[in-house]
């Protein structure tokens, strides 16, 4: 267990802008963070590092040597959005993200997505859409097991390995049954069985064995392409999802868009033990194409704060800047991927506003 420095009631927090509308948005995150920890017992102190595609066109790397040995010595990691055409995102994202959520064992990626009020579901049928993705982000399909042989010839091979292990895969679908326990109490495993006939047999084993721990949750396997029909054909009907490190992926971007837009979805790459730092982040990319224009939506990267504070230990810090975000787009003021006309900054101010007014 990490030691907050709960007395003097400082927490430290690594800021990572990234590339693109990262620092935009992060940036507004900030703001809102502080203001929404302004006179309270609770002091956030920043610091921002410049890592990122640019740095990795100046240096070759996209963080120093020595990055996770710097991010070590804090209590949270707040990210922004890593990715820029000039660098292949497999060098980006390997060079920067996937790092941190390997190295410092993030191995829960929780990824909420709830239609919020002033949002409009692309559905006609979503209902009052409340739904957790709880995605395993440390091993399986992304792996770097594998390679190249023939490179460029015809008989080239290219293979590359998923790796499940039982304590891998215990433990995210432990923090799941957990987490449903916490919230509706029903929980539906994401697997492939039918056509990933090694791998996925596994996890389903290793589902129904934890299961039996729970008997109070409500719990089954659901193909993974079939569970994405019924989140769009009945959202509703969703709680808890837990999925591999790929099907998680997929499938929260699908709860993420059928809530309104994938602008607002947060992500916390947990690591519940609390050995070292999580982090947090909006779950869209670094949308080059609006970069600079200060149209971006805050709104993700202003949940996934809400998200960082309950982590911490301030729940009802949490809560009130996820409400107060509410609050902003119910009213209106949101940016035009929502249908609205607000900048980041109009956007950042009504929800600061509203925080200094409560
Ligand atoms: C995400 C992203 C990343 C992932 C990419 C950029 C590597 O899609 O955080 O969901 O797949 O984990
Ligand atoms: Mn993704």
């Amino acid at each position: 267990m990490r030691d907050f420095e709960r007395e003097s009631g400082v927490v430290r927090v690594a800021v990572i802008g990234g590339d693109g509308i990262g620092p935009e948005v992060v940036g507004a995150g900030m703001r809102v963070l502080e203001a929404a920890t302004k006179d309270s017992s609770l002091e956030l102190r920043f610091t921002e590092f410049p890592w990122g595609c640019q740095y990795y066109l100046e240096h070759g790397r996209m963080m120093p040597e020595d990055g996770l040995e710097t991010l070590a010595d804090f209590d949270a990691i707040y990210l922004g959005a890593v990715g820029w055409p000039t660098v292949p995102d497999h060098v980006s994202l390997w060079g920067l993200l996937l790092p941190i959520r390997r190295g410092f064992d993030q191995y829960v990626n929780l990824r909420p997505a709830r239609l919020l009020r002033g949002v409009e579901s692309p559905l006609a049928n979503s209902g009052s859409l409340d739904v957790t993705v709880v995605r395993e982000n440390t091993e399986g399909e992304y792996s770097d097991s594998g390679g190249r042989m023939f490179e460029g010839t015809p008989h080239e091979i290219v293979v590359q390995e998923s790796i499940f292990t039982r304590r891998g895969v215990e433990r995210i679908v432990r923090y799941a049954y957990e987490e449903a326990g916490r919230r509706r109490g029903s929980l539906i495993g994401a697997t492939k069985s039918n056509g990933i006939s090694i791998t996925m047999p596994f996890f389903d084993e290793v589902f129904r064995e934890i299961g039996e721990e729970y008997p109070n949750i409500e719990a089954s396997l659901m193909h993974a392409d079939s569970l994405a029909a019924r989140l769009v054909l009945d959202p509703q009907s969703f709680d808890v999802v837990v999925g591999s490190n790929l099907l998680g992926d997929i499938l929260s971007e699908v709860t993420a868009a059928v809530s309104g837009a994938i602008g607002i979805a947060p992500s916390a790459n947990l690591n519940p033990e609390r050995d070292y730092p999580s982090l947090f982040e909006p779950i869209h990319g670094s949308a080059p194409d609006i970069a600079g224009e200060g149209i971006a939506n805050p709104s993700g990267a202003i949940w996934a704060g809400a998200l960082l504070l309950d982590h911490l230990g301030y729940p009802e810090a949490g809560e009130r800047v996820l409400n107060t975000l509410e609050e902003t787009l119910a009213s209106g003021v949101k940016t035009r991927d929502l249908g609205g006309s607000a900048t980041t900054e109009e956007v950042t101010e009504d929800v600061i506003e509203r925080l200094r007014s409560r």
